[in-house]
C-alpha cells in the first residue's frame, strides 16, 4: 500500500481515454474491475467514474509493474502510467466507448488493497437490496448506479439555470421549524434549551415560502430537503427533495406555463427530448370521469364509462339501489380480453377489492354481439345497446363493471385501467405523457373526524366564481390548484395562495381550525397577510420523481445517494437508533415502557 507517488498527476479519467489520445502518455486512477492473467500478460480493467478502460502489462516492458499487477485483486485502487496503443487487431470492443484502445502500463502503484466485497459489482445481478444498503457506498460504484446519481446533478444544476435566469432567487428556508401542514405527520426534534417544546422538520417550506413574498423577494427557488412521515411506497421517502417556487403577482395560469417551460428546458437538456408545450390541462372532474383517478397516466387508452344514468332504471337491484344512493356505476371495456380465463377475471376482480370495490361484474362480448354474463339476464335489449354503445364494445371484448360510492368506483376501476394496461402490454416505453390537472376540489369530508380537510394544503385560494358557495356548499368549491402529472406519476403540485387575511380566517374556520388554534400553529403566517401581501402564488416539485422517470428507475432508491428502507431505516448507519441515557435525560425525555421493552 502506497500514498501517492510524487509525480503523478492524473491526465485523464480511465473511461475518456480513447483512440484520439494514441501514442500519449496518461496518468490514471481507479479501481480493478477484473483482472486477467494471459500466461504472462496481465490485463486490468480499470475503473472510474466516467469508465473503464483496459490496461495491458508486459513483463517485458516493465518487471516491476507486471509484478506489482500480480498482487492486485479486485477493487484493489491503482495509480498507473503509460502510453495509449491501439488495440492488436480482433480484440477491439465497439460497444466501449474506450474499446479501441488499451494503455501499456510502465509504472503501477497500489494505493490501497479491498477485502472480497460482500456482492459482487456486476449489473444485472439479483442482490437482496437491504445487502446492497448496508453497504451503499459500494453499491453506489456500480456504473448504472452512479450514472443515476450524476443525471440528478445535471437536474438540478439544468433547474438552477433556468430560474435563475427567469429572476428567481434561491432562498434557505430553517429545517428546524414548527409544524407545516401538508398531510403527513411530522418528525419532531426535542428542544434541549426549551425542555418539552419540539421543533418539527419541514414537511415543505410552504410558509416561509409565502413570508418571502410578503418580504418581497417576488420570486423564490429552493432544491429543498423536505420530511414526512407517512406510509412509504417505491416512489416515496420520509425526506425527499422538492424543487420548490413561489411567484408574487402572479395568475395561475402565468405559473403554469413558466414552469412548462422549465420541465421543457431540462427534457431537452437531459434526455434530447423536445416536449410539445402548452401541456394538456384537463380538470380534476374531467381526469376522474375518464380515468378514475387525478394521476392518469396517458400512455394508454382504456378510458372508464360511466354508465350511472343507463342502468339506473335497471332490474338489476345492485345497480339501480347504488345509482339511487349517489353512488356511480362504472365500466371499463378490456379490447379483445373475452378470452381471458375465469381465474384471470378472478384476478382482476381482486385487484379492484384492494380498492375498495366489493365487486366486479363483466360481459364477454360473443361473436353475434350477445353477452356471456352473469348479469346479462338484467338489462333490456335497449340498456345492453346503450351500454354497449358507450363503451363501443365489440365481438371479443371484456366489459369490466364496478358498482360503487364514487371514490370507491373511480378508484378501483382507475387502477384496474392501468393494471391490465400493464398485463396486455399497452404501455410504450420512452414516452411522456404530460398532464395539467387543474380545479381540485379545495375541500374533501373527513367522514372519521366529521369536518373538512384541504385537499392541497389550507392556504390554498379558491376559485373566483366558487367564493360564494364557501358559505352554502363548501364540498363543492374547487381551488386554484394544480398538479403536474407525468406517465401516471404525480411529478408537482401547486397552487394561488390566499393572500387576503380574511379568506384564509375563513379557510381556517370551515377546516374547524379555530381562531386560537389558527393563531398557535400559524398566527405569523396570518399576521404577515395583514401587512401587505401581493398575490402569490407556486409550486413545488419531486427532484427524486423526476429523476425517477429521466433514469427510467424502478425505484425511489435508486436514484438518491443514501436511501431509507420502506420502515424509514438507514441499513448502512443504523439509523434511527437508540440514544444515550444521559442524552435523553438533557433533553427531559423519559422512555415508556412500551418503547423501552421494543429496543
Ligand atoms: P406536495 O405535497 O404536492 O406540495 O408536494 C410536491 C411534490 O413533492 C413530491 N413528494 C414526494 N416525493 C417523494 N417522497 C415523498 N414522500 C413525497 N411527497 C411529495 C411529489 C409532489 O408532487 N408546499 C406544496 C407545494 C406548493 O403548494 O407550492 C407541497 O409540498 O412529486
Ligand atoms: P351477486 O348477485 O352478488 O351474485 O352479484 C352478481 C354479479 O355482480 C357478480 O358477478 C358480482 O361479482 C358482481 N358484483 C357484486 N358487487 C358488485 C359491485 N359493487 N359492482 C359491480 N359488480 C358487482
Amino acid at each position: 500500500m502506497k500514498s501517492i507517488p510524487q509525480d503523478f498527476a492524473r491526465s485523464h479519467y480511465c473511461g475518456a481515454v480513447t483512440a484520439e489520445h494514441i501514442g500519449q502518455s496518461v496518468w490514471l486512477a481507479g479501481w480493478v474491475q477484473r483482472r486477467r492473467d494471459h500466461g504472462g500478460l496481465i490485463f486490468i480493467d480499470l475503473r472510474d467514474r466516467e469508465g473503464i478502460v483496459q490496461l495491458a502489462l508486459d513483463p517485458d516492458r516493465d518487471p516491476a509493474a507486471h509484478k506489482a499487477a500480480e498482487e492486485v485483486r479486485n477493487e484493489y485502487v491503482l495509480a498507473v502510467h503509460g502510453v495509449v496503443s491501439p488495440r492488436p487487431e480482433g480484440t477491439v470492443n465497439p460497444k466501449m466507448k474506450t474499446g479501441e484502445v488499451e494503455v501499456e502500463v510502465d509504472r503501477l502503484f497500489v494505493l490501497n488493497a479491498a477485502k472480497t466485497l460482500p456482492f459482487v459489482l456486476e449489473e444485472h445481478v439479483d442482490i437482496a437490496e437491504n445487502l446492497r444498503l448496508r453497504y451503499r457506498y459500494l453499491d453506489l460504484r456500480r456504473p448504472a448506479a452512479q450514472k443515476n446519481i450524476i443525471l440528478r446533478h445535471q437536474v438540478a444544476q439544468t433547474v438552477r439555470g433556468f430560474l435563475n435566469h427567469h429572476g428567481f432567487l434561491e432562498i434557505e428556508t430553517p429545517i428546524l421549524t414548527k409544524s407545516t401542514p401538508e398531510g403527513a405527520r411530522d418528525y419532531l426534534v426535542p428542544s434541549r434549551v426549551h425542555p418539552g417544546s419540539f421543533y418539527a422538520l419541514p414537511q415543505s417550506p410552504q410558509i416561509f415560502k409565502q413570508l418571502l413574498m410578503v418580504s418581497g423577494f417576488d420570486r423564490y427557488y429552493q432544491i429543498v430537503r423536505c420530511f414526512r412521515d407517512e406510509d412509504l411506497r417505491a416512489d416515496r421517502q420520509p425526506e425527499f427533495t422538492q424543487i420548490d417556487c413561489e411567484m408574487s403577482f402572479i395568475r395561475r395560469e402565468e405559473i403554469m406555463e413558466i414552469m412548462e417551460r422549465m420541465i421543457a428546458d431540462l427534457f431537452q437538456n437531459i434526455l434530447g427530448v423536445k416536449l410539445d408545450l402548452p401541456i394538456q390541462r384537463i380538470t380534476y372532474a374531467e381526469a376522474l370521469h375518464r380515468f378514475g383517478v387525478d394521476n392518469p397516466d396517458l400512455r394508454f387508452g382504456l378510458e372508464l364509462a360511466d354508465l350511472s344514468s343507463l342502468v339506473a332504471a335497471s332490474d338489476f337491484k345492485l345497480f339501480h339501489d347504488v345509482v339511487a344512493q349517489k353512488g356511480l356505476v362504472k365500466a371499463l371495456n378490456a379490447k379483445g380480453c373475452a378470452t381471458f380465463s375465469r381465474k384471470e377475471i378472478d384476478d382482476l376482480a381482486e385487484f379492484a377489492k384492494i380498492y375498495g370495490a366489493k365487486g366486479m361484474a363483466y360481459a364477454k362480448v360473443q361473436q353475434d354481439g350477445a353477452w356471456q354474463s352473469p348479469i346479462a339476464k338484467f338489462f333490456t335489449a335497449a340498456e345492453l345497446a346503450a351500454i354497449n354503445g358507450a363503451l363501443d364494445s365489440q365481438p371479443g371484448d371484456l366489459l369490466l363493471f364496478v358498482a360503487d360510492t364514487p371514490k370507491i368506483a373511480n378508484e378501483s376501476l382507475g387502477r384496474l385501467r392501468t393494471h391490465l394496461a400493464h398485463k396486455l402490454q399497452l404501455i410504450p416505453k420512452d414516452q411522456f405523457r404530460f398532464a395539467w390537472v387543474t380545479d381540485f376540489p379545495l375541500l374533501e369530508w373527513d367522514a372519521e373526524a366529521r369536518r373538512y380537510a384541504a385537499v392541497h394544503h389550507p392556504f390554498t385560494a379558491p376559485l373566483d366564481e366558487d367564493i360564494p358557495l364557501l358559505e352554502t356548499d363548501p364540498g363543492k368549491v374547487r381551488a386554484k390548484a394544480y398538479d403536474l402529472v407525468l406517465n401516471g406519476s404525480e411529478i408537482g403540485g401547486g397552487s394561488i395562495r390566499n393572500h387576503d387575511p380574511e379568506l384564509q380566517s375563513l379557510m381556517f374556520r370551515l377546516l374547524q381550525i379555530g381562531p386560537e388554534e389558527a393563531e398557535e400553529k400559524f398566527g405569523f403566517l396570518v399576521h404577515a397577510l395583514e401587512f401587505g401581501a401581493p398575490p402569490h402564488g407556486g409550486i413545488a416539485f419531486g427532484l427524486d420523481r423526476l429523476v425517477m422517470i429521466l433514469t427510467g428507475s424502478e425505484s425511489i432508491r435508486d436514484v438518491i445517494a443514501f436511501p431509507k428502507t420502506q420502515k424509514a431505516a438507514c441499513l448502512m448507519s443504523s439509523a434511527p437508533d437508540r440514544v444515550a441515557d444521559s442524552q435523553l435525560q438533557e433533553l427531559s425525555i423519559r422512555l415508556s415502557s412500551k418503547a423501552k421493552s421494543l429496543l
